[in-house]
């Protein structure tokens, strides 16, 4: 074979090589058009989905809003021209904490997503909420952001709700005082009955002797001492209804003895118990007589009172019926437990005990919220009610923080 035909063959060869490789490349590069393409579809699904359902909006770094989507406007009430160029504080309500804020700033500064619930102003002045995801859109390099995501959607429903529910919540703790009044408004004429007939009767004794003219001098002051203590004894039980009727709106502690706080409680159903025949045995160690704590003292009152009403509904249909109260002060603690002669409460219904309107007893006699109700007002002292497992009888236990004064 001659040079120049060698040389063409070779250049032919290497051709073919060329053009073997170009469409290899071709079809590479076409695949991955491809894939891209299907990508972009997929992303604009994506986007499109997104704005659909979410409020999404897009800030520069100084807060500057530069895009909005359609939810954002029918939301916040603007349009978008007057969004756009504007702060984002233009939606913001004034109502959260700075420290707030600063901490959603510090988070998405540094790259971090944010989240939270966020409320906000729309432009009639009415107010919005939304769960928000703020992040940090960084360039293309990947070194610097750029823009400031949000992607939020609106909880205002949600929100409203809760609100009505705590609102509710509020309403329903203030009504099942007044049940609890109610009850022992009916109570305190065993309360009050019996103190007016000793008043009665040590006054109609000092008639007569006035009147046979036998004066024994410490006779009568026999009497009148007992008069007087029974007319002390009716002030505290006017005193207990009076502390526990007090509105409880405020959360704030008051400084008093655990031996006051029963007081007031058995000053207004003692009697109750004892006419039903109950026998009471209560337990203050001497470590906290006398001694002052800081607590809820109405709220802690009314959630043993209905603690007491329970285990009174309970046994006292039955023979030798008792209630025990004992108390405990442990690392600034105040442990109540209160237990009673009944055999514990049966599986199905210690499941929901503390749901609300949850009750066995019959239409009229229990509407279900006093466990309920008891167990909300001793979550907020960051306390504890719970039944006692451990118990062979049914007992249940609180368990509240306190600041020990003196
Ligand atoms: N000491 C107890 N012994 C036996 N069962 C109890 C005791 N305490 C509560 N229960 C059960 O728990 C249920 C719920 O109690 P809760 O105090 O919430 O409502 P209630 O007493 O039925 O009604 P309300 O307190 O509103 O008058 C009671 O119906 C009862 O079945
Ligand atoms: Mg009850």
């Amino acid at each position: 074979m001659s040079f120049e035909k060698e040389k063409i063959l070779r250049l032919e060869r290497k051709i073919e090589i060329l053009e073997n490789m170009v469409e290899s490349k071709t079809r590479v590069l076409y695949q991955a058009n491809q894939k891209l393409q299907n990508e972009k579809m997929r992303v604009g699904a994506y986007q499109k989905a997104l704005n659909r359902s979410a409020v999404v909006c897009s800030t520069d770094l100084n807060g500057i809003i530069k895009s909005v989507n359609s939810n954002f406007c029918e939301l916040s009430g603007y349009g978008e021209s007057e969004l756009i160029g504007n702060n984002i504080n233009m939606v913001s309500s004034g109502s959260h904490e700075k420290d707030e804020f600063r901490n959603l700033w510090d988070t998405i500064k540094i790259g971090n997503i944010w989240r939270g619930e966020l409320k906000n102003q729309k432009k009639d002045g009415s107010f919005y909420w939304v769960d928000s995801v703020i992040l940090l859109l960084m360039s293309p390099e990947g070194e610097q952001g750029v823009d400031f995501i949000s992607i939020a959607f609106d909880i205002t429903d949600r929100k409203n709700a809760e609100n009505k529910i705590e609102e509710q919540k509020v309403q329903m703790v203030r009504e099942s005082r007044f049940s609890a009044l109610g009850e022992m408004a009916a109570g305190i004429a065993h309360e009050i009955n019996n103190p007016l007939t000793v008043i009665k009767t040590c006054a109609s004794i000092l008639n007569r002797y006035i009147g046979s003219n036998k004066l024994d001098p410490e006779k009568i002051k026999e009497h009148a001492e007992n008069i007087n203590q029974t007319v002390d004894r009716i002030t505290k039980i006017i005193e207990g209804m009076k502390n526990l009727s007090r509105e409880v709106e405020s959360n704030e502690r008051s400084s008093c003895g655990v031996e006051e706080i029963l007081d007031d409680i058995f000053g207004i159903c003692g009697e109750k118990i004892k006419s039903i025949g109950i026998s009471l045995e209560v337990d203050v160690p001497e470590n906290l007589k006398e001694k002052k704590i800081s607590l809820h003292r109405i709220q802690l009152s009314q959630v043993i009172i209905n603690l007491l009403n329970n285990s009174i509904d309970a046994i006292e249909e039955s023979s030798s019926a008792w209630i025990k109260l004992e108390t405990l002060l442990e690392d600034q603690k105040l442990m109540i437990r209160i237990s009673d002669s009944g055999t514990g409460i049966p599986e199905e219904v210690q499941k929901k005990l503390f749901d609300p309107f949850f009750t066995t007893k019959k239409i009229g006699k229990g509407t279900g919220i006093g466990l309920s109700i008891s167990k909300s007002i001793v979550d907020k002292m960051e306390g504890t009610l719970r039944l006692d497992q451990d118990c062979p009888n049914t007992c249940f236990i609180i368990s509240v923080p306190v600041g020990e004064l003196s």
